[in-house]
């Protein structure tokens, strides 16, 4: 079962919520901008069923809920910055501002962040750029949830990561995808809606092909396009960890398991100024035929659309924004519980 919400009314109840747990008006509104626009976008993965695992760290001291981005290391062009324990949501948002901004100085802007914490979908830094007509990037490493190729423990992150591209009439090409052939995320939602997963997302402890989440979810998640999916994930996460001095590979912990420690998590954020390369105009012109040739080419048997990196979700958001969000049962629960304690108000049909 599922309950639907207006986009509106559940934005203004995250913002309420998580100012209410302690943040300021500012930056919950941030919160709330990241997580609604992934349930928009279908990304139930990464929207407001994080919540009580935010709230629950926020509350156990384990993120700053007053923390301020701080700069440590400055050129004209990038920046290393210290997140401060803050919510990845709010961290990350600011760090990819910083990036904008320096793109709109040298054409270029690139920002590294330790310290941050979970920042939901990496595509809502990326377009923050592309809605600027820059290239954006944004990438993250997580705690380790797959194995190298011939290894037997957990060894390294899924790394989300995504690029934007802006277009001129037709939609911004946006990629987000993280390394593994799915999101953990997706395995917490099955496992919290009693669903069963497809046997090639993920080996059980003893490295055996699982369709149960909750195994899946004690086992290891398995690379998108085997070794080179690894091979994605050890580059983000030199970009995100290494380079910004972030934990990485086993040292980060989990939101989830690790409930003594702050996450020490590392992002990478790029803006690219289309004016360094000359009309932007004429480079959108280009990608909106592009694009066109991309959906025109010839279709399979029984297909009725090609669609580019992002377009399904951009188009799911479209319809989420007139329609409202679905939301299961098992998902909304403990929101219900969370706007009892902290009194505020949450709307729903
Ligand atoms: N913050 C974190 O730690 C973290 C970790 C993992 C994932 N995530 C987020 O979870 C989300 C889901 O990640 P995922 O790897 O499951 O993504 P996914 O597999 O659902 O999609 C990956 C990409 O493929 C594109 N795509 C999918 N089907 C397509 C089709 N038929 N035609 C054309 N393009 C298509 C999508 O538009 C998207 O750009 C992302 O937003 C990611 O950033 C975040």
């Amino acid at each position: 079962m599922t309950v639907k919400v207006d986009h509106k009314e559940i934005w203004q109840f995250v913002a309420d919520l998580f100012q209410a747990a302690g943040t300021t008006r500012e930056n919950a509104q941030m919160v709330a901008d990241v997580l609604i626009r992934a349930d928009l976008r279908g990304i139930k993965s990464h929207g407001v069923s994080r919540i009580p695992i935010y709230i629950k760290r926020m509350e156990m001291g384990l993120v700053n809920s007053r923390a301020e981005i701080r700069i440590l290391h400055e050129t004209p062009v990038s920046a290393v910055i210290d997140g401060g324990y803050g919510l990845g949501q709010i961290t990350a948002t600011k760090a990819m501002k910083l990036a904008i901004e320096k793109a709109k100085t040298c054409g270029v802007g690139m920002v590294c962040m330790n310290k941050s914490h979970h920042y939901g979908i990496a595509a809502f830094y990326s377009q923050m750029a592309a809605e600027e007509d820059m290239i954006g990037f944004s990438c993250a490493n997580t705690t380790a949830l797959m194995a190298a190729p011939g290894g037997a423990s957990k060894a390294i992150g899924n790394s989300p990561f995504s690029f934007a591209f802006p277009a001129g009439e037709q939609m911004p090409v946006i990629f987000d995808a993280a390394c593994s052939a799915v999101a953990q995320g997706k395995i917490i939602v099955a496992n919290i809606n009693g669903q069963k997963i497809p046997d090639n997302w993920a080996l059980d402890r003893e490295g055996n092909p699982t369709t149960d989440p909750a195994e899946a979810l004690k086992g290891f998640l398995l690379p998108m396009a085997g070794p080179k999916g690894y091979g994605i994930a050890v580059v983000m996460e030199i970009l995100a960890g290494v380079l910004s001095g972030s934990d990485t590979g086993v040292h980060l912990g989990s939101i989830y398991n690790d409930l003594e420690n702050p996450q020490d998590c590392g992002n990478f954020f790029m803006a690219v100024d289309l004016k360094t390369f000359g009309d932007p105009e004429a480079f959108k012109n280009r990608m909106d035929g592009y694009i066109q040739d991309m959906k025109n080419g010839k279709k399979a048997k029984n297909i009725k659309e090609i669609f580019m990196p992002g377009e399904i979700e951009l188009k799911k958001e479209i319809k989420a924004r007139k329609d409202g969000i679905e939301i299961e049962d098992d998902t909304f629960a403990p929101l219900v519980e969370l706007a009892k304690k902290y009194k505020v108000k949450l709307n729903y049909k």
